[in-house]
């Protein structure tokens, strides 16, 4: 598995500062509030689970998944809704979690979805952006690195539902997935 990598990006250590940093602006932001937190399923369990912890806000944890990629490295823009939240957010502070914004696909149905609910506000927080793909228009309220067309693995992410326990970012050799 590892041999599939080709260099680390982000260490466990770079990570874990990340996630700090992104907490505390949420927690600055939403001081005297509460939030409703949807983690997207499953590239962001790593990063929502380590989030969560860092927020000292009062927080529901929700969860969603949506599928777009199929077994490809490319979003396809034909996204699914595959598990909604339960809870009812209607007048709530809606945070979402989410691993990357890519294109936008799958985050521009997301949000169009949760605000259809009836929340106070949507906000999107993605642990990593990769603008430079962006088909859609739309941007992350809290982001943690900007990176460059790399096709990553690891602390959630997956390739074909493949590595994502791996404690740190790597950048998954080419000829994994060409
Ligand atoms: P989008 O709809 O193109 O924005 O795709 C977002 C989803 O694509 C993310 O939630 C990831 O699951 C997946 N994705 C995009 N880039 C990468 C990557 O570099 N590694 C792993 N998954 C990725
Ligand atoms: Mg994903």
């Amino acid at each position: 598995m590892r041999n599939d990598v080709e260099r680390v990006l982000y260490s466990k250590e770079e990570l874990d500062m990340t996630v700090k940093r992104i907490a505390a602006r949420i927690n600055e932001d939403y001081s005297g509030e509460s939030i409703v937190a949807v983690c997207i399923l499953k590239g962001s369990i790593m990063f929502y689970a380590d989030l969560v912890r860092q927020l000292e806000i009062d927080c529901v944890l929700d969860f969603m998944s949506a599928s777009s990629y199929g077994k490809s490295a490319v979003s396809s823009g034909d996204v699914k809704i595959i598990k909604d939240i339960n809870t009812d957010i209607s007048g709530k502070n809606v945070v979402i979690i989410e691993d990357i914004l890519d294109t936008g696909h799958t985050l521009s149905y997301i949000k169009a979805h949760l605000e259809s609910l009836s929340p106070k506000t949507v906000k999107i927080c993605a642990l990593f952006d990769k603008p430079s793909r962006r088909v859609k228009d739309i941007v992350a309220d809290y982001s943690g690195k900007t990176i460059d067309d790399l096709f990553i693995v690891g602390y959630g992410l997956d390739y074909n539902e493949k590595y994502r326990n791996l404690p740190y970012v790597g950048v998954l050799k080419k000829s994994v997935y060409e």
